[in-house]
């Protein structure tokens, strides 16, 4: 089946059409610069970043594909988690779309993209790294780490997800960000956080290992944050926040962030028994948080599937359309395009009314 999949959750306007897990195009428009100066996305103004883009973004993704719409089998588009404003944009795109060329449409989680990542193919059907619909086993253990959430879940199949835990105050990339910020990095700071981080000691300083006494699944990261915004205070104060002093901070943050991602994992991977993890979201470009992540299933003889590319670890409408693609074969189409509403806090176990 040939899939056109739309992303507009938050601040990258995205299409990419896939045949199946199969990636032909897959087309990002960023809006980090437009964001940037705010410190974090503002949703009005993605909103009309992506009404500006959203046809020139679609057009690239078909010619990349050699297709026109005509061709395309079915939507795909993310209905949420995400900014409601920026969800709007992607959703009324699709829906104009399919009703005027007639064509079926699925609404997507944004979640289930990120962890069907590791599934997708490129355009020659191949993944290093990924994981073969035809090869894994279920149960699998899931983990999503990005900007907006943090979450450990239980795959029973395809399309059937039960989360085991998630954050109670921040997500791990806000985490990242918010540090960044704190250290003089410009948004987002993840990223600039890692590069950092490679030229730090991450045992300069010593921060505090979130919730290290409690066995449920869920992560904190309030208390962490704030002892970097207080030794980070005291640094200035004693005119001491050097380069190294920065990147010594970094280090130490990043170290401790992927301690209390791979401590949850390994409760649930002992509460589970997983056949292996599917890891998506953002954070999971981050070199450091995959290293540590692989050493644990390393140790508990488990496969890691990942996707083939890191640009499909970020927001981008491939994963959109891979997961599109598995809820189009079990015919999970759209009933009513009228009825159709953007969801911006839809969470991944929960059914979505459509
Ligand atoms: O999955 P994603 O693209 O968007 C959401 O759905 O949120 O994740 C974006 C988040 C941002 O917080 C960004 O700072 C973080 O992922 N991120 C990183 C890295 N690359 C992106 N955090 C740490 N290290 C990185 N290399
Ligand atoms: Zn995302």
């Amino acid at each position: 089946m040939l899939i056109l999949g739309i992303e507009t959750s938050l601040d990258e306007t995205a299409a990419a059409v896939v045949k199946d897990t199969r990636i032909l195009s897959n087309v990002l428009s960023s809006q980090v610069e437009l964001h940037r100066k705010y410190g974090g996305v503002v949703p009005i103004i993605a909103q009309r970043a992506h009404r500006e883009r959203i046809d020139a973004v679609i057009t690239e993704a078909l010619k990349n594909a050699s297709m026109d719409l005509r061709n395309i089998d079915a939507l795909a588009v993310t209905i949420g988690p995400g900014q409601a404003l920026a969800l709007e944009v992607g959703l009324e795109k699709a829906k104009t779309i399919a009703a005027e060329y007639r064509k079926p449409l699925v609404a997507v989680s944004h979640m289930e993209g990120h962890l069907l990542s590791a599934f997708a193919e490129n355009s020659q059907g191949h993944n290093p790294g990924g994981a073969k619909v035809a090869a894994v086993k279920f149960p699998l253990l899931g983990f999503l780490i990005s900007g907006g959430h943090t979450e450990l879940i239980l795959v029973n199949n395809i399309g059937s997800y039960q989360i085991l835990g998630q954050t109670l105050d921040d997500a791990a990339g806000e985490a990242f960000d918010k540090v960044g910020r704190m250290l003089g990095f410009g948004y987002p700071g993840g990223p600039v956080v890692e590069e950092m981080a490679k030229q730090g000691d991450e045992r300069a300083f010593n921060l505090p290992l979130a919730m290290s006494r409690r066995t449920d699944l869920n992560f904190s990261y309030s208390g962490l944050k704030t002892a970097v915004m207080y030794q980070v205070r005291e640094l200035k104060k004693a005119d001491q926040l050097s380069k190294k002093s920065i990147c010594n901070m970094a280090a130490s943050f990043q170290r401790v962030m992927a301690l209390s991602l791979v401590k949850r994992l390994e409760m649930a991977i002992k509460k589970t028994t997983p056949h292996g993890l599917l890891l998506g979201g953002g954070v999971a470009s981050n070199l450091y948080v995959r290293q540590a992540v692989r050493k644990v299933l390393r140790q508990n003889k488990l496969p890691l599937f990942i996707p083939y590319d890191k640009r499909l670890f970020t927001d981008n409408a491939g994963m959109i359309a891979v997961a599109g693609s598995f809820k189009a074969r079990r015919g999970e189409f759209v009933k009513d395009l009228h009825k159709l509403d953007r969801q911006p806090n839809l969470t991944i176990d929960q059914p979505i009314r459509a």
